[in-house]
């Protein structure tokens, strides 16, 4: 018997133009599309060709024309300023078409770049709005990354304006974000015309004359700018996300599909009803950030619950709750490290208990794999659906989940459940060749992607199909490994290039390796991810110095520590080092991590054939004794 879900799936394969014709009833049109899916510059896969819309005026504009302009739009809960803001959509339309007006007096026009780099305040949804409500494109820059990774970003965005803040807030500690975005301009040969600073009260920052504009002074001289017609395919965005090497790479995503499928996924995937309370709470400098605090609830018609705090600390583990129980939250949608910090302070859910959640519906991880006994504990001490689902940057929103919106399915633990609409997973060997139900292999989907997906990198076509498109032909290579059980619930378990994944955050660790290897004392290295309870995963170099290096180990370990953060950022979590003597490789050279990383992590690791020296093994093994890894011997 096949289901509603079945069907649907089905449905979306067989006529993918049927199918997404219909969703895109739901998005407002300026010129409905000419074609569906347009295939003429295939693998270049168009959504909606011909189609034009503003995103803008789907996620606020349409909402106060149809009688919402007094619901809640955003409600920004800030722990860490004691502060809660509520703007209507009323307000939001106000605040956006002002301050869009401001950037198009600032010569910001269609096409044309804008950085934002700011904190978890309303003002950051406020900017991504305005942008696209010029059409011009916006790229966020996640403000845990530090003035090299922004400098990186503005030379290849080439933006004409960067929206910033003077301080965003970790904890009770004030972080200057004005000193990181001079530093960073300093460092890019591309200047922005223009910066505008939002001043927070917790630390003003020195304006640069002739360059900078106070935000309150800049809307305040604004008259409104009303949306722009863009076509369907125009970029909405473009999202840096962390490739193999430290040149991160732009996603690109349109409008049309983009406004479609997220729309979509808010009744079928998150099943919530417009007028509801949704959270997530991530940042909007992520990818999950971009869908599912602005774009998806604003055009479905919720409330956005915009947070500015961690899981704990912020005062405690019972921050959620509080949360979820003052406004009236629906919807969750958060990172399973989020939930392992919580359970490692309140492991009984004592906090849970002590609040009214009788509105809470329904909690969704994502951004790793969520481990089962996370994922039983959110269980039991909710009572409410907990589901995995599984999506990339690159995606933009989920490629398999369980749809709540449409039929619950069985919840397998440590799987993601089944392929949403649109996406066809296969699981494949080196050969091409799709592997036996439950077998391990490269988790792949077949083209042409669901609309939603990224259309191509920034300035980079090239390597698009390089990246995504060459290793498997026919296939957009996820860059995840995994197996599809004999039911078709696809189970997502590492990585198959030297991506990690920390706190939900992706990092490159060829990134990392290059920054150390830039240390003066530095001859060779490899920075692997090892296991952690809390943060999923944690970067750790290994370093052989030059020959003639007497200096203490330690102090090369602190300043390699130091060149990651200051590079990469504190966003990278990379603390542990330790210097070693030798690296194992394989008689070609090449550097055996993924055996490093079983031996740190106690797994069973088979002896590579090809390895030059087995006996480097057991150095690697003492050395990472010391920091507290490779407690157990596992030689298979
Ligand atoms: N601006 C500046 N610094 C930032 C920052 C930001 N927006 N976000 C994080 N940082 C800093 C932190 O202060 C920390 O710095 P430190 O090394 O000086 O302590 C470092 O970056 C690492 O941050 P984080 O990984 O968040 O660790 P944490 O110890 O502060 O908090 C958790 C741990 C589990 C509570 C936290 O990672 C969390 O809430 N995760 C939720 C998952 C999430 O949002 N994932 C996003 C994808 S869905
Ligand atoms: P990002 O592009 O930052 O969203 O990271 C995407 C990567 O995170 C994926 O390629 C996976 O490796 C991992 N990931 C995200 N969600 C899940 C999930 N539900 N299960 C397993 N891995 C996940």
């Amino acid at each position: 018997m096949t289901g509603r879900y079945d069907e649907l799936h089905a449905r979306s394969l067989r006529d993918p133009d049927g199918f997404w014709a219909e969703a895109a009833e739901k998005v407002d049109w300026i010129r409905r599309w000419d074609v569906v899916l347009d295939r003429s510059d295939a693998p270049f896969y168009r959504w909606f060709s011909g189609g034009v819309l503003n995103t803008c005026y789907n996620a606020v504009d349409r909402h106060v024309e149809r009688g919402r302009g007094g619901q809640a739009a955003i409600i920004h809960d800030s722990p860490v300023t004691g502060t809660v803001r509520t703007l209507t959509y009323a307000e939001l339309l106000d605040q956006v078409s002002r301050f869009a007006g401001a950037l198009r007096g600032l010569g910001v026009a269609k096409g044309d770049r804008v950085i934002i780099y700011m904190p978890m305040v309303p003002e950051a949804v406020v900017a991504m709005l305005a942008c696209a409500r010029l059409g011009a494109v916006h790229s966020v820059v996640f403000g845990g990354f530090a003035p090299h990774e922004l400098a990186t970003r503005i030379e290849d965005a080439k933006p004409r304006v960067i929206v910033s803040a003077s301080c965003g807030i970790e904890g009770s500690r004030v972080i200057a974000y004005k000193p990181m975005l001079d530093s960073a301009i300093e460092q890019a040969a591309h200047k922005p015309e223009a910066c505008v600073v939002l001043q927070r009260p917790q630390a003003t920052a020195a304006l640069t004359p002739g360059r900078d504009h106070d935000w309150a002074g800049l809307v305040a001289g604004a008259s409104p700018a009303e949306c722009v017609p863009v076509a369907a395919t125009d970029p909405l965005y473009i999202l840096y996300t962390s490739g193999t090497t430290g040149q991160p790479k732009g996603i690109v995503r349109d409008n049309g599909g983009h406004a479609v499928a997220l729309t979509w996924s808010m009744a079928h995937l998150y099943g919530v009803q417009p007028g509801e309370v949704f959270w997530t709470a991530s940042d909007v400098g992520w990818v999950v950030g971009h869908s599912y605090i602005v774009y998806a609830p604003l055009m479905h018609g919720c409330t956005s619950l915009v947070y500015e705090g961690k899981p704990v600390g912020t005062p405690d583990a019972g921050a959620f709750w509080r949360v979820i129980a003052q406004h009236g939250v629906r919807t969750l949608f958060t990172a399973p490290t989020a939930f392992r910090a919580i359970k490692r302070e309140d492991p009984e859910g004592r906090m849970i208990r002590e609040r009214d959640l009788s509105g809470f519906r329904a909690l969704f991880l994502a951004g790793e794999r969520s481990d089962p006994d996370t994922l039983r504990w959110a269980e039991e001490k909710l009572g409410v659906p907990v589901i995995d689902h599984w999506w990339q940057t690159e995606t933009g929103w989920c490629i398999a989940g369980n749809p709540l919106g449409v039929e619950l399915l069985p919840v397998k633990h440590g799987s993601a459940t089944k392929p949403m609409p649109g996406w066809d997973v296969r699981c494949l060997d080196v050969s091409n060749h799709e592997v036996a139900a439950g077998d391990i292999g490269a988790i792949v989907c077949r083209l042409p992607l669901p609309p939603g997906a990224l259309q191509t990198l920034w300035n980079a076509r090239e390597r698009y199909v390089k990246s995504y498109l060459t290793d498997y032909p026919g296939y957009y290579q996820t860059g995840d490994a995994g197996f599809i059980d004999e039911d078709g619930y696809v189970h997502i378990m590492a990585r198959t290039d030297d991506i990690i994944n920390v706190a939900g955050h992706r990092l490159s660790t060829g990134a990392m390796e290059e920054i150390l290897a830039s240390h003066p004392a530095v001859a060779e290295c490899a920075v692997i991810g090892v296991a952690d309870d809390l943060k999923g995963q944690l970067p750790l170099g290994l370093m052989v110095l030059k020959a003639g290096i007497t200096r203490p180990h330690e102090e090369i370990v602190k300043e390699v520590v130091q060149l990651v953060r200051d590079q990469i950022g504190p966003v990278a979590a990379f603390k542990q080092a330790v210097v070693v003597e030798r690296l194992p490789k394989t008689r070609s050279g090449k550097i055996l991590r993924g055996t490093m990383q079983k031996i740190a992590d106690s797994e069973t690791y088979r002896m590579p054939a090809t390895i030059d020296d087995p006996a480097i093994l057991a150095e690697i093994a003492e050395a990472l004794r010391r920091l507290g890894y490779a407690k157990v011997e596992q030689t298979a």
